[in-house]
C-alpha cells in the first residue's frame, strides 16, 4: 500500500461530501470538543471522551463515597489494570492475559528494560549493549540511561539513526547486544516502523525488542503477538483517549512472562498480596509486572476510551487516518508552495503513522498563530509543527479548513507578532 486509493478531493464541497460518505462519522459523537475548535493534537492528548465526567462522579459519589473499601472488590477495582489490560490487548494483538494497565509508559519500559537484560543476563553475559533510537522520545532515552547507570555492570546505551532501524541494523547489530527499544511510530517526524521484519532482524542477531507504542496504539492496526515481538509499553492517553496522564500499558509475550521478576516488585504483583508475607512471590503471568496501588479514578475514565477503540474497525480506522494525511499533504505542497515549508513525514503509506509534521524556520509563531484561531496542533524543537490526524472525530473538511489557515497565516505574516513569539512551559 504504497498510493492514495481514493480520488483527491478538489474542494471544500468535495471534503463536505467525503465527510457526508465517511463511515466513521457517527464516532465523533463519542467524544465532546469545543465546537469552534479543530483538534489536530490527539497524538499528544486525546480528546475528551462523552461520558468520561460521569464516570469520574460516578466512581468518586457512588464507589468511593458510599461503597467506600468495600469498592476494592464490589466495584472491581482491584481487577481494574487487568480488566483494562485485556481491552487493550484487544487493540494491539496482544493476546488473553498479556497485558496490564498502569503506571507511566517511562516506569513501565524500566521495568521491561530490566526484565529483558536480565533474561540476557542469563543466557549471553557478554551482550552489554543497548540500542534505541537516537530520535526516540528522549524519556526512553533516558530511563535506559538510567538504568544502564543503576545496574553499574558495563551497559552502554548506543543512539542509531532511524535509517539504520529501517534497514535491518547492518552496521550496528554485534554480538554484544542485548536489547533494542524502539518507538513504532517517531513523534516527531511520524515515521513508522515496520514491527515485524524489525523485530525479526533484532532476533536475527541475538537481541530482544521492547516496543513503544505511544504513537500507534488506536492509531493503526498493530499485530503484537503475531509479529513476535518480546515486550511493548505505551500511553492511553493519545490515540486511546484515556485523559490527561492516564495510566499506560505494559505487555510481555507469553513465552516471556513468567521468566524473571521486575525490579519494582510492590505488593501488588505479589501472588498473594493479602498475605503480607514478608516475602516476595511474584504472581504468575503479567500481573506480577504491577507494583503499587493505582489511582482508580484515572483508570475508570480510561476505560471509556478503550471501549470505544475495541468498538471500532482499526483496519478502517488507518485507512480513514492515511486518506487524511494524503490529503494533508497534498494541500500542504499545493496552497503552501511559495513559503519555505518542508514535509517531514514520509510520503510512502507503510512509513507513515497518523501524524504530519512539516517544518518551517517560524514554526513556532505560526503554530501559535493557528492555536489563536482554534486550530490546535503542537510545535516540536527544531521547527516542527506537528498535525495528529485522528480519524475518530476529525474529518477532511477539518484539514481543508486547516491548511487554508496556515496560508492566511502565511501569506499574511500572521506570525510575526510579538505575541506568537512567547513561549509556554509546555508547547
Ligand atoms: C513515544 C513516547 N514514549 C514515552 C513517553 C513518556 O510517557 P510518560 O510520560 O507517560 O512516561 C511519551 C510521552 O509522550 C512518548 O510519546
Amino acid at each position: 500500500m504504497t498510493s492514495p486509493e481514493h480520488s483527491a478531493p478538489r474542494d471544500r464541497t468535495d471534503c463536505e461530501r467525503l465527510d457526508a460518505e465517511d463511515p466513521l462519522r457517527e464516532f465523533k459523537d463519542e467524544f465532546i470538543l469545543p465546537s469552534d475548535t479543530i483538534y489536530l493534537d490527539g497524538n499528544s492528548l486525546g480528546a475528551r471522551t462523552k461520558g468520561a465526567a460521569e464516570r469520574a462522579q460516578e466512581v468518586i459519589t457512588d464507589e468511593w463515597g458510599t461503597g467506600l473499601i468495600r469498592s476494592w472488590n464490589t466495584a472491581g477495582w482491584f481487577d481494574l489494570p487487568a480488566t483494562l489490560g485485556e481491552k487493550v490487548a484487544g487493540i494491539i494483538g496482544g493476546g488473553t492475559g498479556s497485558t496490564v494497565v498502569t503506571d507511566t509508559t517511562s516506569i513501565n519500559l524500566f521495568k521491561a528494560a530490566s526484565a529483558a537484560l536480565k533474561m540476557q543476563a542469563a543466557d549471553a553475559p557478554e551482550r552489554r549493549v543497548i540500542l534505541t533510537q537516537r530520535e526516540n522520545f528522549p524519556s526512553d532515552i533516558y530511563m535506559l540511561q538510567g538504568l544502564a547507570e543503576q545496574l553499574d555492570a558495563g551497559y552502554e546505551v548506543r543512539l542509531v539513526d532511524d535509517a539504520e532501524v529501517t534497514a535491518g541494523f547492518p552496521n550496528t547489530m554485534t554480538d554484544t547486544v542485548a536489547l533494542v527499544v524502539l518507538t513504532h511510530v517517531n513523534y516527531r517526524t511520524g515515521r513508522l516502523f515496520d514491527m515485524a521484519t524489525t523485530t525479526s532482524a533484532i532476533h536475527d542477531g541475538g537481541a530482544m525488542v521492547i516496543w513503544d507504542l505511544c504513537h500507534s496504539a488506536g492509531a493503526l492496526e498493530i499485530d503484537l503477538a503475531g509479529s513476535g515481538a518480546d515486550m511493548a509499553i505505551g500511553c492511553t492517553y493519545k490515540f486511546l483517549n484515556g485523559g490527561p496522564g492516564s495510566p499506560a500499558f505494559i505487555w510481555v509475550s507469553e513465552a516471556l512472562q513468567n521468566r524473571f521478576t521486575q525490579p519494582l516488585s510492590g505488593w501488588w504483583g505479589h501472588a498473594r498480596p493479602f498475605e503480607m508475607s514478608p516475602d516476595y512471590a511474584p504472581a504468575e503471568g503479567i500481573r506480577r509486572y504491577l507494583t503499587g496501588t493505582q489511582g482508580v479514578i484515572s483508570l475508570a475514565v480510561a476505560e471509556l476510551g478503550l471501549d470505544i477503540a475495541n468498538k471500532v474497525d482499526m483496519a478502517a480506522v488507518r485507512q480513514k487516518s492515511l486518506q487524511l494525511s494524503d490529503l494533508f499533504i497534498e494541500l500542504v505542497e499545493s496552497r503552501l508552495a511559495d513559503h519555505p515549508v518542508e514535509l517531514v513525514t514520509p510520503r510512502e503509506h507503510d512509513h507513515r503513522g497518523s501524524q504530519v509534521s512539516i517544518t518551517h524556520p517560524e514554526g513556532f509563531a505560526i503554530m501559535s498563530a493557528l492555536i489563536e484561531r482554534g486550530i490546535i496542533g503542537d510545535y516540536r524543537e527544531p521547527e516542527v509543527l506537528r498535525f495528529g490526524l485522528t480519524p475518530l472525530y476529525l474529518g477532511f473538511t477539518d484539514v481543508w479548513d486547516t491548511v487554508e489557515a496556515l496560508r492566511d497565516i502565511l501569506d499574511n505574516r500572521i506570525w510575526d507578532a510579538p505575541a506568537h513569539k512567547v513561549r509556554g512551559a509546555v508547547t
